[in-house]
């Protein structure tokens, strides 16, 4: 196992005394509301999962990954972590050197920040250096929806925001990095999902399992874009493929608790460096990783780890080229293991499932397992719009 990025386990929970000291201060300081993508980073911060950093950036931090991929100090950092003000607010009422107190969208006070920087930040630039992106891009939705001035700092944390599922699930690095001691995993693999996880995703795990001690199953739990399949629905899917498919003794099934920016290469260096944090020695990256439409070239968060520094980064990728069902060799394959023709190959697009499950017609088990197909086929039936 690697140390964290940056050298050590951030940890920003307070306990005991300490907490109930935070909880008594944030009572009395001006509060703001964090959103969910917000909470969430929270939540990876006061955790580790996102060592080194203890906050939420400032100016310094923010302008270096920007332009460089880089915090002030020169760690590798691919995309901001920021907290912005609300539509509306220029900031100016929140002053550096003071504290925020900072709350859950449910009321609860998460913890409190020493505000280090407040300013007003090029959301242009943001969106075409860390996701080569324009008005239609997800992330500019993102940055059009908050304030146009960011707040930094440290922060101290007293809760965790609270969730009503998958709480034996939602393991921190210390956890994970305690679990793999334990089992004797020596080489872990992370897989990184913001889907159900259909055959060609199947094939990338096993043959990481193969290659590895133990895979760790990662499925990213925060916010998604609405077409996405909803986290109960996936999770429902990830336990009946792995209880009835996978080596559970080499198999863990963690929650990832952060937002997904579909930052295509900029956010698989953000999913390494993180899951780096939880313990792995390996990351699963495949075609089009965290993409969008089309504004990443297939293999670009491959290609961008080529670029890092020998000591950027200790995780390995392990990388794959699109994965299919060859009706050749009758298995999975991917363009490397298999001379088949396109017409030869079964791999559907998202777009087309959809159409499939939405018209309540099974997609062919080459592509899916009947158990995930099942899931879906019931979702699908019971909401409008759900994707795959
Ligand atoms: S992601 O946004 O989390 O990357 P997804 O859940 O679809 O999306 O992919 C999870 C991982 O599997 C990523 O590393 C992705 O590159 C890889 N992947 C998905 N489908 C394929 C495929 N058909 N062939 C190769 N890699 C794939």
């Amino acid at each position: 196992m690697f140390a964290p990025h940056g050298g050590s386990l951030v940890n920003r929970l307070l306990q005991g005394a300490q907490r109930d000291a935070l909880l008594k201060k944030a009572a009395g300081l001006p509060a703001f509301t964090l959103n969910s993508r917000e909470a969430s980073d929270l939540e990876m911060i006061a955790v580790g999962a996102m060592s080194p950093l203890m906050g939420f950036m400032n100016q310094a931090d923010y302008e270096g990954v920007v332009s460089n991929m880089r915090l002030a100090n020169g760690t590798l950092w691919p995309l901001p972590v920021m907290l912005a003000t609300k539509p509306g607010d220029d900031g100016s009422k929140w002053k550096v050197g003071s504290e925020i107190a900072l709350k859950h969208e449910d009321g609860t006070i998460l913890g409190v920040m020493k505000l280090e920087s407040n300013w007003k930040p090029n959301k242009q630039k943001e969106l075409t250096e860390c996701f080569k992106g324009d008005e239609k891009h997800p992330a500019w939705d993102y940055l059009n929806s908050v304030g146009d001035c960011y707040l930094g700092g440290p922060i101290e944390v007293a809760n965790l925001p609270q969730y009503d599922k998958f709480n034996e699930r939602r393991l921190t690095p210390a956890q994970t990095r305690a679990a793999f001691a334990e089992k004797g995993w020596k080489t872990i693999s992370a897989f990184q999902t913001r889907n159900p996880i259909h055959r060609a995703h199947e094939y990338l795990t096993k043959v990481a399992l193969e290659q590895t001690d133990g895979l760790l199953l990662h499925p990213l739990m925060g916010d998604t874009k609405s077409d996405d399949v909803p986290s109960d629905v996936r999770m429902e899917c990830y336990v009946a493929l792995l209880s009835k498919y996978y080596p559970l003794d080499r198999t863990m099934l963690a929650v990832y608790p952060q937002a997904m920016r579909y930052g295509g290469p900029r956010e698989a260096v953000l999913h390494a460096i993180c899951r780096q944090n939880y313990g792995c020695t390996h990351i699963i990256i495949g075609r089009d990783h965290a993409g969008a439409g089309s504004y990443y070239g297939t293999f670009d968060a491959q290609q961008i780890f080529d670029g890092l520094k020998p000591n950027d980064l200790n995780i390995q990728t392990m990388r794959f080229e699109h994965s299919f069902w060859c009706k050749l060799s009758g298995s999975m394959a991917t363009t490397k293991s298999s001379p088949a023709t396109p017409e030869q190959r079964i791999f559907l697009s998202g777009t087309k499932v959809r159409e499939m499950l939405a018209s309540g017609i099974r997609p062919p088990d080459e592509f899916t397992r009947p158990e995930v197909a099942d899931i879906l086929i019931a979702a699908y039936a019971g909401q409008s719009k759900v994707g795959v």
